[in-house]
């Protein structure tokens, strides 16, 4: 058996539940995998059988996971110049649209927001997708993060939404970093859907051809889709739940972004992984999310860029005890954001969130919502995914704006 690793001195807090933290403690795995967290005084393992990284007493925690990120896209002028896009492109011109009163779903509308950076997507290279999309994935992790969900969505044709998937793997595979990939795979109609026969064509055509092909070819965890009044009606989304469900495909959803149209109960009602955004959640929704453990994904910064005043109903979800995520929803358009800790910030400062609800938020209960029960705590058996901060307490993973210095292992590898 291979020589075990430990990282020691750590003042180590394992799991945001309790938040305990332990002095002179270290965590040693092997292959990966966690043998021992806790004290070093009761430890299973003498620290001189082991390959010692020094911890430098820093605090060590679950690394963090960002479950809701459509962090590969393309869409930059400089890109442009050279030839890959056409039209107006950039999506910085929408945000001062947004500024002098446009809306989102105004600029939806009129062909812009997602449909752009479809457009910028489909005309850039796979090679060129995965340099613009690797510095926002790189970001992540020096926040911190060590799994990361990605969404396709951006490239309406097998080709391209297969493009985005295989640059999200190949990131990866190249940074060291857990991915999962989710096929967005209603997210915005392509523009020559102009009536009701090519709508209903394209969607039976995401369902029965493109969902088993990419399912086929590996390179889909989950299925998403886009429910609002802009987007996808609930029957439409329900016809894809229904095919990935023949598949055996966990599916999630963007539900109660914009207005209520009942989507985070129809995403229960298939014992999905999770409903996020729900500004506009009712009750009866979050009863059917409870019963069916529908995680809660909150994105705080899609709520914040959009300068949206309703709250998603916080108080009601911790009363019904639903578990609540909260993610950065890295996007182009509604969240131009590579900061985890950022979102756990606004979590708490705009949606009431606890900092310890915060910080379960982007640990155990994001692992939850892209069912992963191997990480998310630090306990034996378990993944080596940590983060060693400098920082003396947990709460400033939250409490401080912009970097803070840290190392971010995934299954015991240093990785930024
Ligand atoms: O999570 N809801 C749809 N998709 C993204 C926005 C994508 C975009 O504007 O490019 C979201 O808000
Ligand atoms: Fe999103």
């Amino acid at each position: 058996m291979s020589t075990p690793t430990a990282v020691w001195p750590i003042r180590l807090c394992a799991d945001f539940d309790t938040a305990q933290v332990i002095e002179n403690a270290c965590l040693i795995w092997r292959e990966g995998i966690l043998i021992y967290a806790g004290c070093v005084d009761a430890s299973p393992i003498e620290l001189e059988h082991c390959l010692v990284i020094a911890g430098g007493n820093r605090l060590a925690t679950p690394a963090l996971i960002d479950c809701h990120t459509h962090a590969v896209f393309a869409g930059h002028r400089f890109h442009a110049a050279r030839g890959g896009a056409t039209g107006p492109g950039h999506r910085a011109d929408e945000f001062e649209a947004r500024l002098s009163g446009a809306s989102y779903a105004d600029i939806a509308k009129r062909g812009g927001g997602i449909a752009n950076s479809v457009r910028m997507t489909q005309a850039a290279s796979e090679s060129e997708l995965y340099l613009q999309s690797k510095p926002r994935l790189r970001a992540l992790i020096a926040d911190g993060v060590a799994t990361v969900e990605i969404k396709s969505g951006y490239g309406l044709t097998l080709d391209d939404e297969a493009k985005q998937l295989r640059v999200a793997k190949q990131l990866a595979e190249d940074l060291g970093l857990s991915v999962r990939k989710t096929y967005l795979a209603l997210h915005t109609l392509p523009a020559f859907c102009s009536d009701a026969n090519s709508r209903h064509d394209w969607i039976e055509t995401v369902c029965r051809q493109w969902l088993p092909e990419l399912h086929q070819r590996g390179l889909i965890d989950a299925v998403d889709a886009f429910c609002e009044h802009i987007a996808f009606t609930r029957s439409e989304v329900q016809r894809l739940f229904e095919a990935a469900t023949a598949l055996q495909i966990p599916v999630k959803l963007h539900a109660e972004q914009l207005s209520d149209q009942a989507g985070a109960a129809l995403v229960a009602s298939f014992h999905g992984l999770s409903a996020d955004h729900l500004e506009y959640l009712s009750t009866a929704s979050i009863q059917a999310m409870k019963s069916a453990d529908t995680v809660a994904v909150l994105l705080p910064a899609a709520f914040y860029c959009l300068r949206e005043t309703k709250l998603p109903p916080i108080a009601a979800l911790r009363d019904a005890g639903v578990k609540m995520a909260v993610a950065t929803d890295c996007n182009p358009g509604t969240s131009p954001v590579t900061s985890l800790r950022m979102c756990l910030h606004q979590a708490c400062t705009l949606f009431g969130l606890t900092v310890r609800e915060a910080l379960l938020g982007a640990t155990l209960q994001a692992a939850r919502a892209l069912r992963l029960d191997d990480r998310g705590r630090l306990a034996a058996g378990l993944r080596a995914d940590f983060t060693l901060w400098d920082l003396q307490h947990p709460a400033e993973i939250v409490y401080w704006l912009g970097p803070v210095p840290n190392h971010v292992y995934a299954a015991g590898r240093l990785i930024s």
